[in-house]
Formats: C-alpha cells, sequence, structure tokens
C-alpha cells in the first residue's frame, strides 16, 4: 500500500469541511499543550463510549457492529496513549470539560421523524467529530515546535481520517447514497456554522 496515495486520498476527505481551523489556533494549542492532552485525552474516551453506544442502538445490524468493535478498542487506545503522555509530563488528567463543540454538533441530530434518519444523523455527526479531529491533528502535527509531538499527532490525524471514512461507508451500506450524501451536505454546513462561532482558544481540541 501506498502510504503517500491514502494520505493524499485522506486529504481530499478532510476538505469536506466547509471552515478551515483558524490558524492561530495551533499556536495557542502549543504554548498550552497540558491543556490540549488532557481535552484529547477526554475526547478519545468520549469517541470510545459512543461507539459503545452506536453498538448498543444498531445491535441488529450486524456490519456496524463488526465494523465498530475495533474501533472501540483503537479509541481506548488513543485514550491510553495520550493518557500516558499526560503522565510522562507530570501531570494528571484532571477534571473532564464541558466539550462545546461536540455538544453543539450532536443537537443537530434529528430527534423525532424515522429510526433511519436518526441512525443516518448519529452516524454522520460521528463522521463529523472525526473529521474535524483529524484536522486539528493535522494542524498539531505541522504546527508544533516539538519534533515528537508532531509525529505523535501525526499517527491520531492518519487514524482519525480512517474513522471519517468508515463511518460514511456504513451509513452508505444500509442508506442510500443520495440520501447520505444529501444530509452530509447539510451537516457539513451546520459544522461549519458551529465553527465559525466558536471561540478559538488553545486549550481545547475543537
Ligand atoms: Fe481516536
Ligand atoms: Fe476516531
Amino acid at each position: 500500500m501506498s502510504s503517500t496515495a491514502t494520505y493524499s486520498e485522506h486529504t481530499r476527505s478532510i476538505l469536506n469541511l466547509q471552515l478551515p481551523t483558524d490558524p492561530r489556533w495551533v499556536d495557542l494549542a502549543s504554548i498550552s499543550i497540558g491543556d490540549i492532552l488532557t481535552d484529547h485525552a477526554f475526547c478519545e474516551q468520549k469517541a470510545a463510549t459512543t461507539c459503545i453506544s452506536i453498538i448498543q442502538w444498531y445491535s441488529e445490524k450486524e456490519e456496524i457492529v463488526k465494523a465498530l468493535a475495533p474501533i472501540v478498542t483503537e479509541e481506548w487506545g488513543h485514550f491510553r496513549l495520550v493518557l500516558n503522555e499526560i503522565h510522562k509530563r507530570g501531570l494528571t488528567l484532571g477534571r473532564r470539560r464541558k466539550d462545546i463543540y461536540v455538544n453543539e454538533l450532536f443537537e443537530f441530530i434529528q430527534k423525532g421523524g424515522g429510526e433511519e434518519g436518526r441512525m443516518l444523523d448519529r452516524l454522520l455527526s460521528m463522521a463529523l467529530v472525526e473529521a474535524r479531529s483529524c484536522e486539528r491533528f493535522k494542524r498539531l502535527s505541522e504546527g508544533l515546535n516539538d519534533e515528537y509531538l508532531r509525529n505523535f499527532y501525526r499517527r491520531f490525524m492518519e487514524s482519525e481520517a480512517g474513522h471519517y471514512t468508515l463511518f460514511l461507508e456504513l451509513a452508505e451500506l444500509y442508506i442510500p447514497k443520495e440520501k447520505v450524501r444529501k444530509r452530509l451536505e447539510e451537516w457539513l454546513e451546520h459544522e461549519a456554522n458551529i465553527m465559525k462561532n466558536m471561540e478559538v482558544r488553545g486549550d481545547r481540541i475543537h
């Protein structure tokens, strides 16, 4: 497998995001890396627990169960990697912060209507979190001064890009492609609006 080909494919996928991260963010993040690591650790935890929830909600959709079972392990592995970095620096995990970005993003999941629409929204909301996380990790992998951390974040970037693709593929497996693409456009617009209105702060991944 050519990693260059995979990378450019992923980069194109990430470009689906309508609003690139404010370039000031990575500079702010680099001076509060302890806070970034703590926030990142909780993001990975949330990714793992949300995948578990999706497996519980859609336990009869065998492809979802099969695909997401290993992702739970992978996200938990990410949590442990970040936790290790926190401990290596003599820090502790600390308190969980309010995740404004994810809370606002998930508000777009339709509450009424059909079960299919809700499942689509749940999968697309995860795809979007993965895409934005991937984009932020890319920024860190390019913009941090510390070479070790640049490489550290490059690995996360690659992994989350794969997850973005996976959630889209799962949606298209159960729901007509046309419908998925149309709704994805709405999600991308919603995500860009959240980003536009969010304060740029260096102690958060999003
Ligand atoms: Fe992750
Ligand atoms: Fe992920």
